[in-house]
C-alpha cells in the first residue's frame, strides 16, 4: 500500500513531512517533487535501502543514484578530493538543478554508486525536497521517480501510475518547475566535462569557472556515455516518435503529408507543435508543447506530453525541432533520445 499526502507550497504539512522521513530513516521509499522531476528516494548511506530503488524501478543495478544534500556542510562526509572550482559554481547554482560529480568517501555505499568510486551530489531547491531531506537524515539517494525506461514524471500523477504499490510513500506537491533532469558535471576531470545537459547549461557554467567541455554522446548517437545512466533507451514513448527539422512552414507541410498517410493506413497519430503552429496542423491528436518564446514551457511540458500520448495509444508522433539554445540543448538531447534519433530534414 502506497501511502499519497499533499504538501502546499508556502504551508508544508509538518505531519506528512514528519511521517516520510521517518519511511526513510526506517529504509523505505519516499517519491518526492524536486524542480527539475519528481524523484524516488531512500536513505544513500544504508546500501538495503538504496538497493530497493532499484528493484522498485526495474533499473539496471550498474546505473548509479544521485545523492541529495541541502547544505554545504553535508559534502564532505560523502566526498573526496573536491575541486576548489566546486566552491565557486556551488554559490552560483546550488541549490539549483545542477548535479556534481566527485571521488566518494567510504561513508557512500557502492551500492548507492553503481559500483562506481564516484558519487553524484545535488542539492535541490524545491521547499519539499529540501525539508524531507533534512528529516530523512541529510544524504537521500534519488532517481527520477519513474519506471526505468518511461518519461520521468513531472506531477504527482505520474508517479502514482508507475509506482503505486512499489514504493512506501509519495509527497505530491504539484506540477515540478523545470520539467527535464539536471545538469551533471563531472568535476573529477579537468576541464569538468558536461555528462548531461539540463537548465545550468554550459554558458552558466563557463562564466563561473572558465572552459567546461561536454561528453561526444550528449548529441551524437552511438557515442558510448560516460553517465551510465545515458545509454539506456530512455524517455522513450510506446509509439514510433519522428523529428521534423528545417524551416518552418515546410516542416508543418511535411508533418501534415507524412500525418495523413498514416491515418489514411488507420494508424493513430499525435502531433507536437507550439503554441505559434498548432492551428496549421490538419490531422491527427496536435498538441502545443509550449511556445517559441520561451523555451521554458516547452521543457516542462515535454514528459508530460509524451506520456499522454501513451495513454492515447497513438502508434506514430510527429514532433517539429527546436533550437539548441539555453534549456534547448536539454530539450533537443531528451526528444533525440526519446526519438532513438529518428530526425527528417525538410
Ligand atoms: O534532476 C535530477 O537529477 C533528478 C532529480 C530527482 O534529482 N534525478 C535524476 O536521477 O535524474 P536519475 O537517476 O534518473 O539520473 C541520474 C543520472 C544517470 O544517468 C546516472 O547514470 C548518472 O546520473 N550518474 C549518477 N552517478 C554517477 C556517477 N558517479 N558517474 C557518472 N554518472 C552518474
Ligand atoms: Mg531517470
Amino acid at each position: 500500500e502506497t501511502i499519497i499526502k499533499r504538501v502546499k507550497k508556502g504551508q508544508l504539512d509538518k505531519d506528512s513531512i514528519e511521517m516520510a522521513g521517518a519511511i526513510l530513516k526506517k529504509g523505505g521509499l519516499v517519491a518526492f517533487p524536486t524542480e527539475t522531476v519528481y524523484g524516488l528516494g531512500a536513505d544513500a548511506l544504508n546500501e538495503k535501502a538504496a538497493e530497493k530503488i532499484y528493484a522498485a524501478k526495474g533499473r539496471p543495478s550498474d546505473n548509479p543514484l544521485i545523492v541529495h544534500i541541502t547544505n554545504l556542510g553535508a559534502l564532505e562526509k560523502i566526498t573526496k578530493n573536491v575541486p576548489e572550482e566546486t566552491k565557486k559554481i556551488a554559490d552560483a547554482y546550488w541549490p539549483g538543478p545542477l548535479t556534481m560529480i566527485f571521488e566518494k568517501s567510504e561513508a557512500v555505499p557502492y551500492g548507492t554508486t553503481g559500483g562506481l568510486d564516484t558519487v553524484a551530489v545535488r542539492m535541490p531547491s524545491d521547499e519539499v525536497a529540501r525539508a524531507l531531506i533534512d528529516v530523512g537524515g541529510g544524504y537521500i539517494a534519488a532517481p527520477s521517480a519513474n519506471t526505468s525506461g518511461r518519461p520521468s514524471p513531472t506531477m504527482a500523477e505520474h508517479v502514482e501510475e508507475d509506482l503505486t504499490g512499489r514504493i512506501d510513500m509519495i509527497l505530491d506537491g504539484g506540477p515540478v518547475s523545470i520539467g527535464l533532469e539536471s545538469t551533471i558535471l563531472d568535476m573529477t576531470v579537468t576541464p569538468p566535462m558536461i555528462l548531461r545537459p539540463g537548465a545550468i547549461t554550459k554558458e552558466m557554467l563557463e562564466a563561473c569557472i572558465g572552459e567546461v567541455t561536454v561528453d561526444k554522446a550528449v548529441i551524437k548517437p552511438n557515442q558510448r556515455p560516460k553517465a551510465p545512466g545515458m545509454k539506456y533507451r530512455h524517455y522513450a514513448p510506446k509509439a514510433d516518435l519522428s523529428i521534423v527539422e528545417g524551416e518552418m512552414s515546410k516542416v508543418i507541410s511535411k508533418i501534415n503529408e507524412l500525418a495523413a498517410e498514416q491515418v489514411k493506413a488507420g494508424h493513430k497519430v499525435g502531433i507536437i507543435g507550439t503554441e505559434e503552429s498548432v492551428a496549421n496542423y490538419i490531422c491527427g491528436d496536435v498538441k502545443s508543447i509550449g511556445t517559441r518564446e520561451d523555451e521554458s514551457t516547452i521543457a516542462v511540458h515535454l514528459f508530460a506530453i509524451l506520456r499522454e500520448f501513451d495513454a492515447d495509444q497513438v502508434d506514430y508522433i510527429y514532433s517539429e525541432s527546436f533550437d539548441t539554445e539555453g534549456i534547448g540543448s536539454a530539450i533537443m538531447n531528451r526528444l533525440l533520445k526519446a526519438a532513438g534519433h529518428h530526425v527528417i530534414t525538410v
